[in-house]
């Protein structure tokens, strides 16, 4: 593998912008190129950063074109939540920019592609405990639906084209260095916001729903381990399950109390307690730790510790 160029779609989302600073770590900064539909925020604007549309295809095929990817990480999507108000557009932007990138890949010879996929691509009838790599998929949201189609696509164009994708089935992310971006798992995150802000947080899924979850640094590890392992150990060419912990409201708000014990947190559960209890309360990710040797380093004391310990100077310096 010579020198990388690396394009990142969907920077400025909750993952991009951490993953993007994983990318100029592992192939330095000047070797990256940021894009988003919008202006770089904070630590972002400090490198190559481009604004960039994947649905207007002609202008992004031309930059692909122009700029002579190795590598294309493709992350702009609508999540579960937000998909569900406005499914023409999450169909639109999930599959059509996916495709879009899929077609430029094959064109332009791009090296390697990365697109997540998720635990939305499951569905009520999957086995919820220890949900296994191949099983049902009955997906019950727009976001879901394109993710579980995106998976048949880039295996797809895996087996007719020879594309180099690779992909992921992330739990629930949790980071704190952008706001949650609109997905069930988001209160997650928002909790910390809060319990450090207000000292309470109303939640919207009850206090005992469990899901998969995983700390943004562990997110970007697997990613980068995932897109940096030799391709003939990649022997799911859909998409992995990957995982690190699983947890409910309940317990995530113990574990902030152990840090702030004047935190208080209450339940009034909305339309995306029907999400979340469609999904699997936890993954079997043997197959990642297998094929290309996935390890996770973050359980939930361990992260609740760390975003407590961080986002307080976070907020003060961004
Ligand atoms: N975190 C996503 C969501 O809640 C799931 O992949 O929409």
């Amino acid at each position: 593998m010579g020198k990388q160029k690396i394009l990142v779609i969907g920077a400025g989302g909750q993952l991009g912008s951490e993953l993007t600073q994983g990318l100029w770590r592992l192939h330095g900064k000047e070797n990256v190129v940021a894009t988003d539909i919008k202006d770089a925020e904070g630590i972002l604007a400090e490198g190559n950063f481009e604004i960039l549309d994947v649905l207007k295809r002609d202008a992004f095929t031309s930059f692909i074109q122009k700029n002579k990817f190795t590598q294309v990480y493709h992350l702009a999507a609508v999540l579960s939540a937000t998909g569900e108000k406005n499914p023409g557009f999450a169909w639109h932007l999930n599959m059509d920019g996916l495709l879009y990138v899929l077609d430029a890949a094959v064109e332009y010879k791009i090296e390697k592609v990365y697109w997540p996929s998720s635990i939305a691509a499951f569905g009520p009838t999957t086995p919820k405990q220890n949900t296994p790599q191949d099983t049902v998929m009955d997906p019950t949201t727009v976001y879901g639906i394109s993710k579980q189609a995106g998976e048949r696509w880039c295996q797809w164009y895996h087996e007719k084209h020879g594309v180099d994708v690779r992909s992921l089935r992330y739990p629930g992310l949790i980071g704190y260095k952008t706001k949650p971006g609109g997905g069930t798992t988001d209160y997650a995150v928002d909790i910390f916001f809060q319990a450090l802000s207000e000292k309470k947080y109303e939640c919207f899924l009850k206090p005992d729903t469990y899901l998969p979850m995983m700390y943004m640094d562990d997110a970007v590890k697997a990613t980068l381990d995932l897109m940096e392992a030799p391709a003939e150990k990649i022997h799911v060419r859909s998409s992995y399950n990957i995982s690190a912990m699983s947890f409910c409201p309940e317990e995530i708000s113990a574990e902030i109390k152990k840090h702030i014990p004047d935190f208080n947190i209450t339940y009034k559960a909305d339309f995306r307690q029907a999400i979340a209890d469609s999904w699997p309360r936890s993954i079997d990710d043997s197959r990642a730790r297998a094929d290309w040797g996935w390890q996770h380093r973050f359980g939930l004391p361990e992260m609740a510790a760390d975003i407590l310990k961080n986002l307080p100077e976070y907020l003060a310096a961004y």
